[in-house]
């Protein structure tokens, strides 16, 4: 049973019309007066109907014309089923293969499937639940406070306002560790340990640089799920209790970004919200700029341009893949079905990232001064907390902030206009200057220049000691490699028997990047590591560049991407099912 409690806004209003995907089963809709009213609900009359392609919109027809101001408490009794937002999962698709597992993922407009709800991020509520789960299994919820109680119930309650899409639960055979004063692992029990290992007394200094640059997290706990391997995404930031690929479980905490960007929302997406999905960018974009600034601090700034120029060459990939000019390469999209508009789920990708990232590094450098910036961050986090805003409040905000920029224009310098950052699709105008991490990325390029000569001068390449470098520089320096394939003959053989701590690396952003080569270069003797990584994980950033590559390669990387995907294709998440499919020409179920 969902019970949404509402307070009228407009005169007269008659009729109430919801989010709710086609795959809940509404069976009764209630009223009541106001919300705790004793007396018997009123039964209402529910309808629904078809809407665009995100689900249908359930109406639901009052009695009489409310008056602006009035309460009412609306009760839903229905069933969810196999939606896109809620993932059934059975036990051979768990890490332990024991027991089964379901878990839910909201954002963007998914959680319609999950219960009846406002899905936009534009309303904000608090929340509570209870969840009864059967004897050996245990809930979570993205939720400030939480008790179990007797019959395996579980009482949540989230006591700030966030929108619909941060609304998450899981439930499997989990166990939790302490990691930190206000956060612990939950994994399953097979995965605790190295959970634990993986972030034990790291996460506090993370949220402790946060709360110093943004001002005070105001979330309680920092909580970190391990999900089963076919989870989408390399993080998803549900407050209180991020969500996490398995992946992230490398053994040297070396994708500890991953991490603090979620952490990052907990300021920029979680309390100050985008208004609508077509402003995307002001979550990801002012994420990135925010886990930038918290991995200056922590790691430094070499470390840490090393690693955004990494994103800067996933945005080239991306503009590549797609067209430069293509609307998705605006910062706001329109989004609508059709052939101007976009989906939602399709602003999943580089550019509202590193684009936007370029933007907000683009108004620092307006600024010149970081301490200045930082100051202008957390205001702006001060002004616009549990609100949900457009690019024009946040541009707005800036200009009044600093007024001496209002006063020279700097919103209308030629080239580099806001609204051209907003609505012209295209490689950024301004880039961040990333020559701070010229020392690491030097010798990458340069060790991947000798890997590309036709004739390999090896006494050269084995005098360069890559032994101590770290996972960002050994993945930058394969993506150099990966721009200069195909190699010349063999190259990239002896590449693989020099380097096993590549070839054979267990890390999946290493394994990404030399799956990726083996396609490029068209190595059929590797295509095995291909894949074994597809069939290990089902994160969509992992699963879609591969398959691409696999689709534009020979009849035998064609033949590798159906065996493959008709192997792995129940794991998959359905939207990344779907987008595979998109990218091999097969039918995809509207
Ligand atoms: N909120 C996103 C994940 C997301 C985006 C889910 C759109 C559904 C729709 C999350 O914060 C994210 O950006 N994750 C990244 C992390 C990376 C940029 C460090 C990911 O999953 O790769
Ligand atoms: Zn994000």
């Amino acid at each position: 049973t969902a019970r949404l409690e509402l307070r009228c806004a407009r005169e007269g209003e008659a009729a109430l019309r919801l989010d709710a995907h086609p795959t809940l089963r509404v069976r009764r809709a209630a009223l009541r007066g106001t919300p705790g009213d004793g007396g018997d609900p009123q039964p209402l009359r529910v309808e629904s109907r078809p809407f665009a392609t995100y689900g249908s919109a359930l109406h639901v027809h009052l009695p009489q014309p409310l008056r602006a101001g009035q309460l009412l408490s609306l009760e839903i009794d229905y069933e969810a089923g196999e939606g896109p937002g809620v993932c059934w999962l059975a036990p051979e698709q768990t890490a332990g293969k024991q027991k089964p597992y379901m878990y839910t993922q909201g954002q963007a407009v998914l959680n319609r499937s999950f219960f009846p709800c406002f899905d936009t991020p534009s309303v904000k509520c608090t929340y509570s639940a209870t969840v009864q789960v059967p004897e050996g299994f245990t809930a979570v919820m993205s939720a400030t406070s939480w008790e179990k109680q007797k019959d395996n119930t579980f009482v949540f309650k989230m006591s700030q306002p966030i929108p619909s899409y941060l609304i998450a639960l899981a439930v499997g055979d989990i166990v939790s560790a302490d990691v930190g004063p206000r956060s612990r692992v939950w994994a399953e029990p097979c995965l605790i340990e190295a959970a634990k290992k993986e972030y034990d007394g790291v996460i506090e200094e993370f949220l402790a640089v946060g709360e110093k640059l943004f001002g005070p997290y105001v979330w309680g706990r920092y909580d970190i799920l391990f999900m089963p391997p076919s989870f989408p995404f390399g993080g998803m930031e549900n407050p209180c209790l991020t969500f996490v690929t398995p992946c992230l479980l490398a053994g040297d905490r070396s994708l500890a970004d991953v991490i603090i960007h979620e952490i990052s929302h907990s300021w920029f997406g979680n309390l100050v919200t985008n208004a609508t999905w077509g402003e995307f960018w002001l979550n990801e974009g002012f994420t990135m700029y925010a886990q930038r600034r918290i991995s200056t601090e922590v790691y430094g700034l070499a470390y840490t341009c090393l690693e955004a120029a990494t994103g800067r060459a996933l945005l080239r990939q991306h503009m590549d893949n797609t067209g430069e000019d293509h609307p998705l390469n605006k910062l706001r999209v329109v989004i609508e079905p059709g052939l101007w508009g976009v989906n939602p789920d399709d602003t999943y990708n580089e550019t509202p990232y590193e684009k936007g990232y370029c933007f907000v590094s683009y108004l620092a450098h307006l600024v010149g001064d970081q301490s200045k910036f930082d100051a202008f961050l957390q205001a702006y986090v001060n002004q616009f907390k549990f609100q949900s805003i457009t690019a024009d409040d946040t541009l707005g905000f800036f200009l009044e902030y600093f007024p001496e920029l209002k006063e020279k224009g700097v919103d209308s310098i030629p080239g580099f206009e806001f609204d051209r950052w907003l609505n012209t699709p295209g490689w950024p105008p301004y880039l961040p200057d990333l020559s701070p991490g010229e020392q690491l990325m030097k010798p990458a390029e340069e060790l991947a220049e000798l890997w590309a000569a036709d004739s390999l001068n090896v006494e050269v390449i084995e005098a360069v000691d890559i032994t101590a470098w770290r996972t960002y520089q050994l993945v930058y320096f394969l993506d150099k490699i990966l721009q200069k394939s195909p190699l010349p003959e063999g190259n990239v053989e002896r590449l693989s028997k020099m380097y096993p701590k590549i070839s054979k690396a267990q890390n999946a952003e290493l394994r990404l990047r030399w799956c990726q080569i083996i396609l490029k270069n068209n190595l059929e003797a590797e295509y095995g590591k291909v894949k074994d990584f597809l069939h290990s994980q089902g994160k969509q950033k992992y699963t879609l560049p591969l398959y691409r590559a696999m689709w534009g390669g020979s009849e035998a990387a064609r033949a590798l991407a159906m065996e493959t995907f008709s192997a792995t294709a129940p794991q998959l998440h359905v939207n990344v099912q779907n987008y595979v499919k998109k990218i091999l020409g097969l039918e995809v179920a509207e």
